[in-house]
């Protein structure tokens, strides 16, 4: 079966579906320790700048090269260039990131879901306010060997139902009611954080920009985190670009994406710096800032704490829960275009997978830490997979076949749907895509191998 029958049904249906696909853990949980881990301010300037400059383009890019061919990612590179041999493996790349992504994702969704329970029942609640018991307990929550695979189940089930619903019922649906609720979930603990007596020096740290305190490493560390939250470099946006309707505006809609999810990583920001920072806590936590530092500041709030509590960890799984709904449907999309399989089965099959994988990840924090690939455990391995080697890779051959080997007729024909919208844009684009991009990305992908 080919994607064609398939589509959003507007392009507030679009852009809000790739807004939920963008809008992630990425957002808040990783955005927040990455920009406190190198300095806050200056990251994010630099971030910002790479979000737009290089992500949004690579957005485009995907889209254009998913709409014109109206494939799934190994088709379509195949189809726009049929006397050009060996493409389709950056199609073939980006399907199997995002397979090893999802696993990876499912285990830190498995961990959101359970906190909601163990935040809402008052487990967490009954720690009370030193670091040390917070700590071993989110160690012994994630290093165990049943709770977390348990909830990593869960969560994969309510991923599945949603794919069976399809593309416009079940994605676009369950998008359009969850991003708004995301949206007002996070105003409210922003409102919280904010009035809190000191708040104002997470304000300052989060947007007063400190130069020295940026490294090389942070640089790259900002590039790598805008193709991350941008969901971009693994082919999920090729097949959303297939769904985008004929007539819509792919620039447009791109740089809506950008804005949202650059504005949400920012509210996340300022959620949760002013918190931590009015409650005493470092803000360079560290991948444990959001399940360790923040059920302290939770805490210290006294009884009203249990309530925000509950509230953050519910919009981390309803952010985590979008995201894993495209990775199930680029996956479930391919396989059905490739077999001719029906969509319930080709979804059931990439559920079963990525919860089995998922939850050898998550086994191999606690009971399977033996097992090494790399002198690595298999989480921190595929870890390193999907964040210095994969996405770059795919995201340097996507665009240079956008810039380089797929006709230009094509690229500018659906940039401009047919002639009938301005080009004003077009020559930026064009020179990003073509230069800018792929030495910003050889370059992180290098140093990537190098450190
Ligand atoms: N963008 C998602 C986030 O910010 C994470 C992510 C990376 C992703 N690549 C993806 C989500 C591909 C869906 C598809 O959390």
């Amino acid at each position: 079966m080919s994607t064609q029958q398939k589509s959003f049904s507007s392009n507030l249906g679009a852009i809000m579906a790739a807004v939920g696909s963008a809008v992630g853990l990425g957002n808040i949980w990783r955005f927040p320790y990455t920009c406190g881990k190198y300095g806050g301010g200056a990251f994010l300037i630099v971030y910002v700048c790479f979000v737009f400059l290089i992500g949004s383009v690579l957005m485009m890019s995907e889209f254009i090269i998913g709409r014109r061919a109206q494939h799934t990612p190994v088709k379509a590179f195949s189809s726009l260039r049929p006397d050009k041999k060996g493409w389709w493996l950056i199609g073939l790349l980006g399907i199997v990131t995002s397979f090893f992504i999802l696993a990876q994702y499912l285990v830190l969704s498995g961990w959101t879901t359970g906190y909601v329970w163990e935040s809402l029942s008052g487990s967490l609640a009954a720690l009370g306010t030193s670091a040390a018991p917070i700590s071993d307990y989110f160690t012994q929550f994630s290093t165990g060997s049943w709770k977390p695979a348990l909830y990593l189940v869960l969560f994969s089930v309510l991923v599945l139902i949603v794919i069976l619903g399809g593309v416009q019922k079940g994605i676009e649906n369950v998008s359009k009611i969850l991003m708004p609720f995301l949206v007002f979930l996070i105003l409210v603990l922003c409102v919280r954080s904010l009035t809190l007596p000191g708040a104002f020096k997470g304000v300052e740290y989060l947007f007063s920009p400190d130069f020295s305190k940026l490294t090389g490493e942070g640089i790259l560390a900002a590039l790598g985190q805008a193709l991350f939250s941008l969901s971009v470099g693994m082919g999920v946006m090729i097949v959303y670009g297939s769904y985008i309707p004929l007539g819509d505006n792919i620039f447009k809609t791109a740089m809506w994406i950008t804005v949202c999810d650059t504005l949400i990583a920012i509210l996340a920001g300022l959620a949760i710096f002013p918190a931590v920072f009015s409650c005493g806590f470092d803000p360079a936590g560290g991948p444990g800032l959001v399940f360790c530092v923040l059920p302290n500041v939770f805490n210290s709030m006294g009884s009203a704490g249990v309530v925000f509590s509950t509230i953050f960890f519910l919009l981390l799984m309803v952010a985590a829960l979008t995201s894993a709904i495209s990775l199930l449907e680029a996956l479930t999309a391919t396989i059905g275009e490739h077999t001719g399989v029906r969509r319930a089965v080709g979804a059931f099959i990439f559920f079963f997978l990525g919860t089995l994988l998922g939850v050898i990840f998550s086994l191999s924090l606690g009971s399977l830490s033996h097992i090494k690939l790399a002198g690595l455990t298999l989480f921190d391995f595929v870890d390193k997979l999907n964040s210095i080697y994969l996405p770059p890779l795919c995201a340097l051959g996507t665009v240079i076949f956008l810039g380089w080997v797929m006709p230009e007729s094509d690229v500018r024909d659906e940039f401009s749907n047919h002639g009938n919208l301005g080009v004003r844009f077009y020559g930026m684009f064009r020179f990003i895509a073509r230069y800018v991009a792929p030495i910003a990305l050889l370059v992180v992908f290098v140093s990537g191998i190098l450190s």
